[in-house]
């Protein structure tokens, strides 16, 4: 970013940053935004398209495979097309590079495995992981899915309702990666849904981190969900400088109004040098 188009408060953030050991990174869908994912609250993003009391929730899910698989079905091509062929942006990429000049903890709400694929070696994933698949009797690990599970997967529902020919029976036969029942059970992809217990270790250890760092970073959330979004307010409750990236406005001590792509680039490197 050229200097004259440096919002306001990128140089405080800067020299906020330069001082710090400890920085938590508190992410949520927007980052992902330049990733090609869509977030859940701006204008048009999922919870606009699909009802968040029937697509955010186990219970609304099941009935809605039963009721209208083929609702599920766009559903189901609208999350996995675009995870499926997501690559990590520039934004994931800094703060993987972070990790050479200060002790990072990533504490993403995110689903898309992305900050790991950018090479961040600490990251805790309070809202768990599309690509794991877990037993639902006690949620160990069953399988591991790539990218081109899901671009499989996504496919062949996407080949049901272009043929019309959308059934439950069909869904859930296509849907197996993911979703089914097997030798111990049913499982499901491992993620947190509105109402489910948060990811363990990960949120205890999101909860230590926040309460010892001197700087949360928070990117692309509109902290409207909790207990996620109190992270944040935990780090600044210890005395941690909250600086938070956002074309929106929200809380913290900094406010950098601008895209994660464009800016963290170029906030890591005037901080530390050269990426
Ligand atoms: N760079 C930075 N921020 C962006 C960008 C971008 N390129 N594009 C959008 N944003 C911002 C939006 O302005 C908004 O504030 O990202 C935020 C996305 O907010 P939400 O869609 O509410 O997503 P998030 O905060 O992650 O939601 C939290 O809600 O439904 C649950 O489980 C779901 O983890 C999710 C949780």
């Amino acid at each position: 970013m050229t200097s004259r188009l440096l919002p306001p408060g990128f140089e405080k953030a800067v020299a906020i940053l330069r001082q710090s050991s400890s920085v938590v990174v508190f992410t949520g869908a927007g980052i992902s935004a330049e990733s090609g994912i869509p977030t859940f609250r701006d204008g048009g993003g999922l919870w606009d398209q699909f009802p968040v009391e029937e697509f955010g929730q186990w219970a609304g899910l099941w009935q809605t495979a039963l009721r209208r698989p083929e609702e599920l079905a766009r559903y189901l091509v609208v999350r996995l097309e675009p995870m499926a062929c997501a690559r990590p942006n520039a934004a994931h990429r800094a703060i993987a590079e972070m990790e050479k000049f200060a002790q990072v903890t990533v504490v993403t709400q995110n689903i898309d495995g992305l900050h790991q694929e950018a090479g961040s070696r600490r990251v805790l994933e309070i809202h768990g992981c599309l690509l794991r698949v877990v037993w639902v009797i006690d949620r160990k690990l069953k399988t591991e899915l790539t990218r081109s599970d899901l671009a499989e997967v996504a496919a062949k529902v996407r080949q049901l309702l272009d043929a019309g020919r959308i059934s439950f029976r069909h869904l859930l036969s296509v849907v197996r990666p993911l979703f089914g029942f097997g030798l111990r059970g049913w499982y499901r992809p491992d993620v947190v849904l509105f109402g489910d217990a948060m990811a363990e270790p990960e949120w205890s250890q999101a909860v230590r981190a926040a309460s010892q760092c001197d700087v949360v970073l928070s990117v692309g959330t509109s902290g409207q969900v909790f207990p996620a979004a109190t992270i944040p307010w935990l780090a600044k409750s210890r005395g941690a400088t909250w600086i938070h990236v956002d074309p929106k406005e929200s809380a913290g001590d900094i406010w950098l109004p601008a895209r994660a792509g464009e800016i963290l680039p170029a906030l890591i490197e005037e901080a530390w040098g050269r990426l």
